[in-house]
């Protein structure tokens, strides 16, 4: 099978310099949901037509096709004369003895089940439109049919008043016997009232060849939904959530309010795991059995131990979280944070391309970066690891058992020796001696006989 997106429109409505089908639903551009979709049927051909927003829309097609080592052809329409132009664009480039699905790029949500139906009802030789009937057609093209057969389209701008009555709409997706699609598209006409090649307008023609044309419904409205203005983009943003959200709570997840979560890439959830309202998922997130995710957090590409407890507004990205670990609230775990199992991290904690092994403890207003922590080390308060220097990166390494007085700063490159005891207020500068108590700080005295200074009168 072929397959052909169409995406070469201006998107004037959204009021944006951004080419309409490179605004992200969910994260990703809708023309990404489109592709993705198209791939999980396995077409043979995969073909984007842009033409709107110059080279913006064929290199964000060529970074994904490079990603995914799979290839994605482009073909430019320029001027944007029709969706019948735009899709003949494409005739070069496809393969006439399997048949041509047509989708549009700005229509992010259609399932594969509903365009694998549509497919079989085409089968080799049908042409076969994906139709709905709606309350509101106003704006659509209109599925004229006589004695239950589909005979034409009519656009809205070209019905007469009987037409216009019509609740049967072309969603515009469609599967088309390519061996007779270029001669339907070379003989299209732009005689109409929007001066433009109708593609819709290969329906009367295949009805007059004797080419049987059948129709298949979606399962739901919004999979035929199309963006054209920022008001339709938040409200199928709201639709994909809430779907996301109702597969969660299929599989088992608790989610405390399923309209107020948003995952913007791929959220697999394990048995029990609990997720409190107001957070946000990107890219990749692993959450492990038993977890439960506190109020307004956000989570990227992170993986979440068995039984972890993630407090409310905690930020944590490119990092993993051990079994059993408590996190926040409020901490920071940046990229290339590991935690081993247990750990505990508390308010006002940031943590960077760090490992900090089982049962350690950071709970209050520390920075950790470019550090080795071993087990049962207790971090604290205050606790600054200074790993830059102005101009270059250095690691600490703190062994097992190790006691972090507060308000201590480690100078790296710099070890604490297991077992190490640093008195609060410490500033490391040479490793500390494992098993003993190292403490920087001027001795403290007591001035005997001083007074306060009293206020001179004048
Ligand atoms: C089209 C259909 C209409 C259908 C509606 C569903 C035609 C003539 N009409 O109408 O029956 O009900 O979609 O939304 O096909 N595009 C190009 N190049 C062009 C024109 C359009 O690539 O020259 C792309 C657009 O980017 C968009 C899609 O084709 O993704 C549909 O274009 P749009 O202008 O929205 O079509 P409508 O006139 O709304
Ligand atoms: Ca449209």
């Amino acid at each position: 099978m072929n397959v052909v997106i169409l995406a070469a429109g201006m998107g004037k409505r959204m009021q944006s310099a951004l080419p309409k089908v490179l605004h992200p639903l969910a994260g990703k551009p809708l023309l990404q949901h489109v592709i993705d979709t198209a791939r999980s049927l396995k077409p043979s051909k995969l073909c984007v037509i842009y033409g709107h927003g110059g080279a913006a829309v064929p290199e964000m097609v060529a970074k994904l096709a490079e990603s995914t080592g799979a290839a994605i052809d482009t073909a430019l329409q320029q001027p944007q004369l029709g969706t019948g132009h735009a899709v003949m664009q494409a005739v070069p480039q496809i393969d006439e003895n399997a048949p041509t699905l047509v989708l549009y790029g700005d229509v992010p949500l259609t399932t594969a089940d509903s365009l694998q139906r549509l497919v079989e009802a085409a089968g080799k030789d049908k042409l076969a439109i994906l139709t709905v009937e709606q309350a509101n057609p106003f704006g659509l093209g209109r599925i004229v049919r006589e004695n239950g057969n589909i005979v034409r389209i009519v656009e809205e701008k070209d019905a007469n008043e009987a037409e216009r009555a019509i609740r049967e709409i072309n969603s515009g997706i469609m599967v088309i016997p390519t061996s007779r699609l270029k001669s339907w598209l070379e003989s299209l006409s732009n005689n109409n009232a929007q001066g433009e090649y109708y593609l819709t307008d290969i329906v009367a023609k295949a009805v007059a060849e004797g080419v049987p044309v059948v129709s298949a419904q979606p399962s739901a409205e919004w999979e035929v939904a199309g963006v054209n203005s920022k008001v339709q983009l938040a409200e199928l943003e709201r639709r994909h959530q809430l779907n996301i959200a109702t597969a969660l709570l299929e599989k088992g997840v608790t989610l405390m309010d399923p309209a107020r979560i948003d995952v913007r890439g791929e959220l697999v959830c394990g048995r029990d795991v609990v997720i409190d309202v107001g957070c946000v998922f990107e890219g990749r997130v692993e959450i492990a059995d038993g977890v439960t995710i506190g109020p307004n957090c956000v989570l990227v590409n992170a993986r979440i131990g068995a039984g972890a407890q993630i407090k409310p507004f905690c930020h944590i990205e490119d990092a993993v979280v051990g079994d059993k670990s408590q996190i926040g609230p409020y901490a920071r775990l940046r990229p290339g944070t590991q935690l081993g199992e247990d750990v505990h991290v508390g308010n006002f904690v940031e943590i960077k391309n760090s490992t900090v092994a089982a049962h350690s403890k950071a709970n209050h207003l520390a920075y950790v970066g470019d550090a080795t922590v071993g087990s049962r080390v207790n971090i604290g308060a205050g606790t600054i690891t200074c790993n830059y220097d102005g101009a270059n990166k250095f690691r600490t390494v703190i062994e097992d058992d190790a006691f972090i007085g507060s308000d201590s700063q480690l100078v790296a490159p710099v070890t604490v020796g297991a077992g190490a005891t640093l008195g609060a207020g410490t500033t490391l500068t040479k490793d500390a001696p494992a098993g003993k108590l190292t403490i920087s700080r001027p001795k403290q005295m007591t001035i005997e006989n001083w007074k306060r200074p009293v206020k001179v009168k004048k």
